[in-house]
């Protein structure tokens, strides 16, 4: 299948600019010829238009900027669903995380005309269950996964206008360290049960951890989702985002989740966010994130 690359330069739902320069960096590192070094046929469909901060207001406190990321979330759900309508698998640049309230959108749309589910598999850091009710920031960026499972913000719940998007069963959480303390009660509202925490991570090995968390988000679906938030990665090998958490997947461990991924065969799409070049140093974790987007979608050793 073809790869279509959308690029969304949206620093809106975080609080550390310059996580807008994401999509630049990556295609600076070499995203496209990568992957069609790889033998994918790849086609750079360009930027969703993004509102510039300075030419808005913040808005709601507890939401800052939720009109201005519902309309790019809105027109990248229309584009990510063009791209699965023309036979393609979408790879999506952030960007801040709020995106993947409408790359999901777009992808749980596009399989919901054809009466099937989706999965989505989170691998972050951080849970992003946040709603306005609960932040404590009020940064949208830390607030997708609860408006995909429908509790919030409700503009972001109802892009494509039908919530939820994903079932809480075929949601998985993989390599959450730093979970509000808010969070973890909207975590059980919410009704997810497959969260697999650094923790897990250590005590039973990525494989394992992996190949539950791949069966769970695949249980009656036409397949998943992946959103990889690049803090995930022990800022060690990837210092360059906004939110760093000490403890994070080792270089090996990134490889390895993304290769067993690519074993598996299943990926609707792919996401890559939270890569902010104004934190990076000499683009060194854009670079990693290319690496790892090469190995979902198939690079091997041999
Ligand atoms: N939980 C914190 C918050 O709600 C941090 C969220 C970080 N999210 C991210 N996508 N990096 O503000
Ligand atoms: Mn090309
Ligand atoms: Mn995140
Ligand atoms: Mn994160």
């Amino acid at each position: 299948r073809p790869i279509h690359i959308l690029g969304v330069p949206l620093d809106l739902g975080a609080s550390r600019r310059g996580v807008d320069m994401g999509p630049s960096a990556l295609r600076v590192a070499g995203l496209e010829a990568r992957l069609e070094a790889l033998g994918h046929q790849v086609t750079d469909a360009g930027d969703v238009h993004v509102p510039i901060a300075e030419t808005r207001h913040l808005g709601e406190t507890n939401a800052r900027y939720l009109a201005e990321i519902t309309e790019t979330c809105t027109s990248l759900a229309a584009m990510v669903e063009r791209a699965l309508e023309d036979g393609a698998t979408p790879l999506v640049l952030g960007g801040d995380h709020s995106v993947a309230a409408g790359t999901v959108a777009g992808v749980s749309a596009f399989y919901r005309r054809r009466q099937q589910k989706i999965g989505l598999i989170w691998i972050d850091a951080h849970s992003d269950i946040n709603t306005p009710a609960t932040s404590p920031s009020g940064n949208v960026h830390g607030m997708p996964v609860a408006a995909l499972l429908g509790l919030g913000p409700d503009a972001l719940a109802n892009i494509a206008n039908f919530s939820p998007k994903i079932d809480p069963e075929n949601t998985v959480l993989v390599g959450v360290r730093d979970i509000d303390q808010t969070e973890k009660e909207n975590i059980r509202r919410a009704g997810i049960s497959e969260v697999y925490t650094m923790r897990d991570i250590d005590e039973r090995g990525m494989r394992a951890v992996m190949e539950e968390a791949l069966r769970a988000a695949g249980r009656g679906t036409a397949g998943y989702h992946v959103s990889l938030d690049m803090d995930w990665v022990d800022p060690e090998d990837a210092p360059g985002v906004g939110t760093p958490v000490r403890g994070g997947a080792t270089y090996r461990e990134a490889h390895l989740a993304m290769e067993i991924l690519a074993d598996h065969g299943r990926l609707l799409s792919f996401e890559l966010v939270e890569v902010n070049p104004v934190l990076d140093e000499r683009n060194r974790t854009a670079d990693l994130a290319v690496e790892l987007i090469s190995s979902a979608f198939g690079k091997k050793i041999l």
